[in-house]
């Protein structure tokens, strides 16, 4: 008998097209169920493709508190209680603060739309055209205190071509994502990639699998 799928909670600011792609892509990898989508944002449009799953939709409104303070206090609370298993950040706008990383550390993850340590923070892409670089992609990291500096489970890059501009590398590179963190986030709920005594240990099949697939997977081996 296979395991039971291990319960998710997606975080989203936003549309939510990488929650979208978890969600379409949770029954043929049959490993998590995302039982809770969570937001900072009452109105973001991916926490109606929950309501409409059937899947627990939380938010918290901003204007039911008096500061921002008492707000993300109150959000990183409210999370803490409907978190489940793994909580998978996808486009979720609010910096976590280090008292929710320390509690959740292993259990926390992120996608970056850059090729981290490089670019972390915003614009991503328009500062990857800036800095000239050859090549941009996605990461997939475990959040810890800083902000999109956590350890880096695996990424998906492309060449950056001369006619790229900063709206045609957003749409290449989401596409990455939503092929990637899938495919990694079902890898974790499986045990093919383990955080283990501070280290990433990938089994040797995932390895196989991410280089069939094109990913780099880190730490490099
Ligand atoms: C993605 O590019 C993700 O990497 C970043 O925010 C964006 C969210 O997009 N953190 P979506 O809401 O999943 O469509």
């Amino acid at each position: 008998m296979g395991l039971s799928p291990l319960k998710l909670t997606v975080c989203i600011s936003g549309r939510g097209s990488n929650l979208s792609a978890l969600l379409a892509q949770q029954s043929d990898r049959g490993t998590y169920e995302i039982t809770t989508v969570f937001s900072d944002q009452p109105s973001a449009s991916g926490l109606n493709l929950a309501r409409e799953r059937g899947i627990d939709a939380v938010s918290l409104d901003r204007s039911e508190f008096n500061t921002f303070k008492e707000f993300k206090q109150a959000l990183f609370e409210k999370l803490d209680q409907v978190g489940g298993d793994l909580i998978v950040l996808a486009g979720f706008m609010v910096i976590v603060p280090e008292w929710f990383t320390k509690k959740w550390f292993g259990k926390l993850i992120n996608i970056h739309p850059a090729l981290l340590p490089k670019f972390p923070g915003l614009h991503t892409h328009q500062r990857a055209l800036e800095a000239g670089e050859r090549t941009h992609g996605c990461t997939v990291h475990l959040v810890d205190a800083g902000v999109d500096t956590g350890p880096i489970l695996a990424q998906s890059s492309l060449e950056i071509l001369p006619e790229d501009d900063e709206d045609t590398l957003s749409e290449k590179v989401l596409a990455l994502e939503h092929k990637l963190y899938p495919w990694c986030v079902a890898q974790f709920c499986k045990g093919g990639v383990k955080f283990e005594e501070g280290r990433i240990v990938w089994s040797d099949a995932a390895a196989r699998e991410a280089r069939a697939l094109g990913f780099e997977i880190f730490p490099l081996i």
